[in-house]
């Protein structure tokens, strides 16, 4: 059985449906500040709380027969994370080492961590691969930074295996349209942009038009979150073969501006989104690409979404459905 944290969020619910459909028994901890109830499949346990709680981990690894654990929860919005740094490292350092340290408590050694391109920085080579020096430029990239750094002491100390997987920027829904990106409040390119042409909203701010880009707006490489969802069910397949601890990219490894994104949700959506320049969102690096060969070959990753319109397709099938 694996246990789930943050699987009542964006990446972890689809994870959760996914590794469902494939056979295996997830258990969701969330504490539901950011996840959605809606979100969890029915029949999966969503157990509300925190995971810094040790006295509830304890329950949790007494109850169930849980052999790894798959780590999303954290808080992920990196303009905050410059004003209440507080507030990242606190959840997304300290109580991780909460879960750490119950895992060792039960005997438990396979662990998926989310991490995130944001724990490079400023890119000096683009694609980044994984040999890419780290040197995160805010709390959030830092949190999760410091996380990759225990993770790497716990390997070579205890019994700990871990793998983790650094996303670019995670997009796209369930193709069903069951499940989808909603954050409140909502940062993200795609769904604001889809959020525009259905009327909901009046324009999009382009933020930044200067970089040293094609267009003149930033590189994003955006992959499918059903892939994302695939690449951590072979990463706990590696772990659970025997393989050794590992740190991946998971991209697509195509980049796309903001104006490449905005032209392809008018194309999907046939309507038009209303763009409004304004001056460069701070923390923004220009681009970022990845190199996700190391996933491809080591782990077999296969994604199923080659282009953009596909994944933003199925974004559109969510905003027309959306229940939460
Ligand atoms: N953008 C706009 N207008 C908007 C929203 C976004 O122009 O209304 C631009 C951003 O400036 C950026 C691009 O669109 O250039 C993508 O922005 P997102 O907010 O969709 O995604 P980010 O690349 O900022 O963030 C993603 C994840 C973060 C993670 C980060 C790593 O959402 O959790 O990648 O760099 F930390």
């Amino acid at each position: 059985m694996i246990l789930v944290t943050g699987g009542a969020g964006y990446i972890g619910s689809h994870f959760v449906l996914y590794c469902k459909e494939h056979g295996e028994q997830p258990i969701v901890l969330d504490n539901l500040v950011y996840g959605h109830k809606e979100a969890v499949p029915a029949g999966v346990p969503l157990i509300v709380g925190d995971m810094g709680d040790s006295k509830l981990l304890d329950e949790i690894f007494t109850r169930y027969p849980i052999d790894a654990v798959v780590h999303f929860a954290a808080y992920a919005y990196v303009g905050e994370s410059v004003t209440d740094p507080a507030k990242y490292y606190l959840n997304n350092t300290v109580a991780t080492l909460a879960v750490l340290e119950a895992m060792r408590r039960h005997g438990v050694s396979n662990f998926i961590f989310s991490s995130t391109c944001a724990t490079y920085g400023n890119p000096i080579t683009v694609p980044m691969d994984e040999n890419h020096p780290q040197a995160p430029i805010n709390p959030y990239g830092q949190s999760k930074y410091f996380v990759e750094q225990i993770l790497k002491a716990y390997s070579l100390a205890y019994k700990l295996k871990f793998v983790a997987l650094r996303y670019f920027n995670a997009a796209g829904g369930d193709p069903e349209g069951r499940i989808g990106e909603s954050h409140d409040p909502e940062t993200h390119l795609i769904p604001i942009a889809l959020q525009v042409a259905q009327g909901k909203r009046p324009h999009i701010s382009v933020f930044g038009t200067d970089y040293d880009t094609p267009d003149g707006t930033c590189i994003r490489d955006y992959i499918h979150i059903l892939d994302l969802a695939q690449a951590h069910q072979l990463a706990l397949k590696l772990l659970r073969d025997g393989g050794e601890s590992s740190i991946f990219n998971l991209g697509s490894e195509q980049g796309y501006s903001v104006n490449d994104v905005l032209n392809i949700c008018e194309k999907v959506t046939r309507r038009t989104i209303k763009r409004v320049n304004e001056p460069r969102r701070a923390g923004d690096p220009p681009r970022l690409v990845a190199s996700a060969s190391k996933a491809r070959t080591v782990l077999g990753w296969a994604p199923t979404f080659q282009n953009l319109d596909a994944i933003i397709e199925t974004a559109w099938k969510w905003e027309e459905k959306r229940h939460y």
